[in-house]
Parts: C-alpha cells; sequence; structure tokens
C-alpha cells in the first residue's frame, strides 16, 4: 500500500502525519501481509524515515535521477535517497512522463538506478484516454514493460508494477475492478515472459482514484497486489483504514 503525496505536505505537515500513522498502527497493527510505504517529497524523506522506520512502514522517493554524485545541478541520486532513508522508489509515474518528458529509455535507466542504488523500484505503466479509445491499451502496457525488462540483464526480485491508467488518475473515476484484474495479469504475464518465474512474485498495484469507498473492490480481485493511491492517502486515518481493507483479502487467499 502505497501513498504517493506527490507535491503536497511541507515537512512539518509530512511528519505530524507519520506521527498520527505510528500512533494508529501501534494501537491497532496492520494485518501481517499489508506493507505500508509513504512517498512524500524529496525534502521530507529523512525526516519521515527517521520516524516510520520503528512501526516498519516504508519510505518511497517519487522519483530519481540515474548516477550517483556528480555535477549535476538539481538531479537527486537513488544513492542520496538511499542514504537518507528512502528504501523504494516510484518510476515512471504518468505526471514524470507527460510533465517532465521522461521517454521508456529514462523510465529503464531510473529502474536500472533504483536497483544499483538498493531501491526497489515501482514502475508505473498505463494508457490514456485516447490510447484506451484507440483500442491501444495492451500495446501501451507492453511497450513500457517491455522498455524496463528489455534493459536490465536479470530479473529483479523485488519489483513491483504499478498499473495507473492515466484516465483513472485524479478524476474520481478509477477503473472497473474486473479490467484492473485483468490489465495485472497482463502484467504478471509479461514479466513473467520476460523473466520465467518471476511473474508469480512480481507485486501487481492499482493506482487511479482509489478511495475509501472502493479500495475493498479493488483488493477483492486476484491479481491486484496492492494499491498506488495519491489524493486519498492525503488523510492519515483514510490510507490506514484502506490498507487495513487490503489486508483483509490478502488474508483471505
Ligand atoms: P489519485 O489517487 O489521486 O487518483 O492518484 C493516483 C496516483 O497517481 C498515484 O500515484
Amino acid at each position: 500500500m502505497v501513498a504517493n503525496w506527490k507535491m503536497h505536505k511541507t515537512v512539518a505537515q509530512s511528519t505530524a502525519y507519520v506521527r498520527e500513522l505510528c500512533r494508529l498502527v501501534e494501537q491497532e497493527p496492520l494485518p501481517e501481509r499489508v506493507e505500508m510505504v509513504v512517498a512524500p517529497t524529496y525534502l521530507a524523506i529523512a525526516p519521515v524515515a527517521a520516524r516510520v522506520r520503528v512501526v516498519g512502514v516504508g519510505v518511497a522517493a517519487q522519483s530519481l535521477d540515474p548516477g550517483r554524485e556528480g555535477a549535476l545541478t538539481g538531479a537527486v541520486s537513488g544513492y542520496l535517497l538511499f542514504a537518507a532513508g528512502a528504501r523504494y522508489a516510484i518510476v515512471g509515474h504518468s505526471e514524470r512522463r507527460q510533465q517532465f518528458q521522461e521517454t521508456d529509455l529514462m523510465v529503464a535507466e531510473r529502474v536500472g538506478a533504483a536497483l544499483d542504488a538498493g531501491l526497489t523500484p515501482i514502475l508505473c505503466v498505463g494508457e490514456s484516454a485516447l490510447n484506451r479509445e484507440r483500442g491501444e491499451t495492451e500495446a501501451v502496457l507492453h511497450r513500457e514493460l517491455d522498455a524496463v525488462l528489455g534493459d536490465l540483464p536479470r530479473p529483479a526480485p523485488h519489483l513491483v508494477v504499478a498499473y495507473e491508467p492515466i484516465w483513472a488518475i485524479g478524476t474520481g473515476v478509477a477503473a472497473d475492478p474486473a479490467e484492473a484484474n485483468r490489465m495485472a495479469a497482463l502484467i504478471r504475464r509479461r514479466v513473467d515472459e520476460a523473466w520465467p518465474g518471476a511473474g508469480e512474485s512480481v507485486r501487481i498495484l492499482y493506482g487511479g482514484s482509489v478511495t475509501v469507498a472502493n479500495a475493498a473492490a479493488v483488493f477483492s480481485e486476484s491479481e491486484v497486489d496492492g494499491a498506488l493511491i495519491g489524493s486519498a492517502s492525503l488523510q492519515v486515518q483514510d490510507f490506514v483504514t484502506m490498507a487495513r481493507a487490503g489486508g483483509i483479502h490478502q488474508e483471505e487467499r
């Protein structure tokens, strides 16, 4: 269960959120199979990581730049993020692809850089409304996956893939759970084709207008292992409620 705060929350607001998160999780532990991760802005990674470590909550960076250290003004590498306490990195979010011109090639490079730095990549893939209208959804997913899978010399043991249809992000219109499940199955198959045997262990998240109201339906699908949540994760109590909804279904499997 990943909370993507995007460009929200000051450092003070981020630490206040995780203070409350720790209190809620200590009060009532999360179901055993639920792994919870928060993705604050770069600024808040270190203070957030210092606070959540004790309750076993992970921290993700929302992106990263390739390389380790060097003369790259404004860049933040996986090495620096790991040292600050991050253990995951979201890579290839559609907002990065569309608004920061990240290409498939750049996404592949960042996934490799995350792995080199010891970060678990959370690779985002998903089609636009136009792709969907034109019946290109599967082709887009294959292209975005193949760019990364083909570029890595060996299977990445902890890879996480998030299916995030662009038309569902921030719109209040989530994908139909059955459709999300079909796409998750397609992703799993593609990973397994690239790296035989790895399909089973890859964790697949759904993202796009997940809320307290629809979280249980999203998790009831067999191929969906969790969620990448934007605006509904900004309220700590809601994020915990959604994580618990996920845990119930994980235990039922
Ligand atoms: P929303 O949950 O706000 O639709 O955002 C989804 C998302 O982009 C998570 O990365």
